[in-house]
């Protein structure tokens, strides 16, 4: 992921220092405008993240209205943007990832915010493949919050001590610690049914399965090949024992509720990005101790990023100066810090400090950058990084038929993700 050599996050004493007074300077300030934000993020940890924001820009004079839809993942908030549109009220940023930047760019609704990534030098201080995906033709028009992980388990620590198992280091000692949690009657993964969720588990599985290089002939590629390939009939069958410990009834319930099962100990363990992280933090556990992060395991290693972002709009309900003002702190070091310690994630920002970040978070920053050296970094699918929606929803609903139907084979699974996705790439090529 481009040059993250350049990636220190020690010695930026004077970049944290400079932007540190951001808050001094503004909080005098009058009413300067008005920015509303379109996002999925509700959850405790969520909240106070976007919190973090509206204080510094309320700070600097400029009012953030915080439009949150709930649903992890964020498909209603999708939803919801699309009838914005329709009834001509735009935000003035919306929570939009990966190649669906670039559509609604083509799509002639995209605010050019060079001028903010200029001041900054987005090109120098973002990773290379982040600073392009904020671009279109050759323009910024999003800009990006973090860097998440998607590839994790969560363990509850006592849970695992109480069922008489230890912290698994492989694929048989992972299945061999399920089943001694639910020999000893606790949950052993929390999260089963809802197809966001099982979507973002089969994500971590494929890579640990497959390596990078499948999953990106799988999932970013789209290769026929690869998506039927006995690799990937292996991981949807891995998904098929994974299910044996989850609990049917929780269908319907969301990934924080489930993070929250995990940190009471009533489930012994959720796979989930990092986001989960920031539930754990503010549930007032300490992640790495209480709950254990562990990357998926498999014969394979490797990182599945996630960068959240927000792309804005110029025909909006905001004021441009608020636009402007929102991109701009969210790139500063102090935001950076605060927030992504309150969400689960790393700065995407290069030069940030991590000083005073739990040990995951340490983890996830050292996993990135040799899975970087290693060529083993790869755009989660599940969280719309690798590919456009309608591709995406294609994968997730096979994966959400042989979720649903035990009596599907791995083999017909795998065969229906590459026809269904082909499809669904040449339909929205139309
Ligand atoms: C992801 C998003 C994360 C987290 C999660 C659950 O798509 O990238 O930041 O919010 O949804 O809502």
């Amino acid at each position: 992921m481009g040059n993250r050599g350049l990636w220190h996050h020690t010695a930026c004493l004077g970049v944290a220092v400079a932007a540190l007074s951001i808050g001094s300077v503004a909080s005098a300030a009058p009413d300067k405008g008005t920015v509303s934000v379109l996002n999925w993020w509700t959850s405790g940890s969520e909240a106070k993240s976007m919190n973090v924001l509206s204080d510094m820009l309320a700070d600097q004079g400029y009012k953030m209205v915080n439009d949150a839809v709930s649903g992890g993942g964020g498909s209603n908030a999708r939803t919801v943007l699309k009838s914005r549109i329709q009834s001509n009220n735009m935000p003035g940023a919306a929570q939009i990832k990966g190649p669906e930047i670039q559509q609604w760019c083509q799509a002639g609704m995209a605010m050019n915010i060079d001028e903010v990534a200029k001041q900054q030098d987005w090109s120098k201080i973002l990773p290379g493949p982040v600073a392009k995906g904020m671009q279109c033709d050759g323009h910024f028009v999003a800009v990006p919050f973090n860097l998440h992980r998607i590839n994790w388990v969560w363990i509850n620590k006592s849970a695992l001590k109480k069922a008489g198992a230890t912290m698994p280091s492989d694929w048989n000692s992972f299945v061999a610690a399920l089943d001694k949690l639910k020999a000893a009657g606790i949950t052993p993964i929390a999260g089963g049914g809802d197809t966001w969720q099982v979507a973002t588990e089969f994500d971590a599985i494929a890579l640990a399965t497959g390596g990078a290089d499948f999953y990106r002939n799988a999932f970013v590629d789209l290769k026929p090949d690869a998506l039927s390939s006995d690799t990937m009939v292996k991981a949807l069958s891995r998904l098929r024992t994974l299910q044996k410990y989850e609990d049917a009834n929780d269908q319907g319930l969301s990934w924080n509720h489930n993070t929250g099962a995990v940190v009471k100990g009533e489930a012994g363990m959720q796979i989930m990005g990092d986001w989960a992280k920031g539930e754990i933090t503010n549930a007032g556990a300490t992640p790495g101790d209480q709950v254990a992060c562990m990357a998926m395991p498999g014969e394979h290693s490797g990182f599945v990023y996630n960068a959240d972002s927000f792309e804005m709009f110029k025909k909006s309900n905001s004021d441009k100066a608020a636009q402007y003002a929102f991109a701009r702190t969210a790139l500063s070091p102090e935001f950076q810090r605060k927030f992504n310690m309150a969400k689960g994630s790393i700065p995407v920002r290069e030069g940030v400090s991590l000083d005073g970040f739990d040990a995951c978070a340490q983890k996830a920053q050292s996993d990135f950058e040799a899975a970087e050296k290693n060529n083993a970094l790869v755009p989660s699918f599940s969280q719309d990084m690798a590919e456009t929606g309608a591709v995406k929803g294609a994968l997730f609903d096979v994966i959400a038929k042989f979720y649903n139907n035990k009596n599907m084979s791995a083999e017909a699974a795998a065969k229906q993700m590459a026809s269904q996705a082909k499809q669904a790439k040449l339909m929205s090529s139309m």
